[in-house]
């Protein structure tokens, strides 16, 4: 095959070359915004296999994949998931392999995925306040998850970053706050607006924080310099004067991204989904499973997969319905 059929090119010529796998549905935390207070998790054998998850990565990577995100639900609370890390971050052609976590385990976890060349670690921390930070999270414990970040500095990784979601009447006071920790920790911040994803125990439209007010609020108290970095995603950042801190705004909302959008996801279920906001999607779990050593097939669909990735998203708050179905934790972040 010539370069142009094997890498990953869309029908509106984005180059896909990142991919956020989710590796399992399950987490030790309940966030508020994230999961229902009794979620039901897949049975075992529907969620792919670390080897599967391995195998997949590997295929994407041959096709012109440079970055990979390990998300969840929470990546490291899954069996051996260190085993995984290990593998992907030597595959050859890999530039970058970072993951999304709560935190929670990344005390006696940070040290050995240095090791595995893992090089970024966003970290969600929603509030400084133990008591707080427990309501949002059902079952967190802050203390632990900063012992955490602590143990992520200390195993020497650069541009840690905190992925906070603020909800109205829950922590929308705390943005300052954050911002003043994440400068004093040398490390950098995310404000993530909260997406429909999922049907939760409150409306979304009632917790909504929309990043325009944070940037406002926080441009009182900060001042900060409008940075033009784009990492072909959602984010939009600015640099904090006199401080090695950036800021994102995560606006999944509005849309000007969408031309630039250069990734995919996968469920912990093998399903490719083409954007975070719509439902088009390829089933890889039965490819893995029916041709365990060939993956012609897996490649080609991979491949097709580029004609039916949309062109952009539609999330609106006052749909009664949840836009899309799937929760978080089963697409990842
Ligand atoms: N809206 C916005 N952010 C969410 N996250 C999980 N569910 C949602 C949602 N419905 C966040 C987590 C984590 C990041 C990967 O996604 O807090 O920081
Ligand atoms: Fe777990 Fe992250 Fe969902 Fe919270 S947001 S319940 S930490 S997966």
């Amino acid at each position: 095959m010539n370069q142009s059929n094997t890498s990953l090119i869309d029908q509106f010529g984005r180059k896909v070359d990142y991919i956020r796998l989710s590796i399992t549905d399950r987490c030790d935390f309940r966030c508020v915004y994230c999961m229902a207070e009794d979620m039901t998790f897949l049975p075992r054998d529907e969620v792919l296999t670390l080897e599967e998850c391995a195998r997949l990565v590997q295929v994407f990577v041959g096709l012109g994949v440079s970055k990979v995100r390990i998300t969840g639900g929470e990546p490291l609370v899954r069996k051996n998931a260190l085993w995984l890390f290990q593998e992907i971050g030597q595959l050859p052609g890999l530039r970058e392999l970072v993951t999304t976590t709560n935190g929670s385990q990344l005390e006696h976890m940070a040290k050995d995925l240095r090791a595995a060349n893992v090089s970024r670690i966003n970290i969600s921390v929603d509030s400084l306040n133990a008591a707080r930070f427990k309501k949002i999270t059902r079952t967190g414990d802050l203390d632990k998850v900063l012992r955490g970040l602590q143990a992520a500095k200390q195993a020497g990784f650069k541009g840690i970053k905190l992925n906070t979601v603020l909800m109205r009447g829950f922590n929308d006071d705390e943005a300052e706050s954050l911002v003043e920790f994440a400068v004093n920790q040398e490390i950098d911040i995310a404000f993530i607006e909260e997406m429909p994803l999922g049907e939760v125990d409150h409306t979304r439209e009632s917790t909504y924080v929309s990043n325009a007010d944070t940037l406002a609020r926080l441009q009182k108290q900060f001042t900060l310099v409008s940075s033009t970095e784009n990492t072909g995603g959602p984010a939009k950042y600015w640099r904090i004067a006199n401080s090695q801190t950036k800021i994102g705004f995560i606006s999944p909302h509005s849309h000007n991204f969408c031309e630039a959008c250069n990734r995919v996801r996968i469920t912990c279920k093998g399903e490719l989904y083409l954007c975070l906001g719509q439902e088009d999607k390829v089933d890889l779990m039965p490819l893995l499973r029916e041709y365990p050593h060939d993956d012609q097939p897996l490649l080609e669909a991979i491949l097709r997969s580029m004609s039916i990735k949309p062109k952009g998203h539609d999330f609106d708050l006052r749909r009664a319905e949840p836009a899309v179905i799937r929760f978080m934790s089963v697409t990842g972040g």
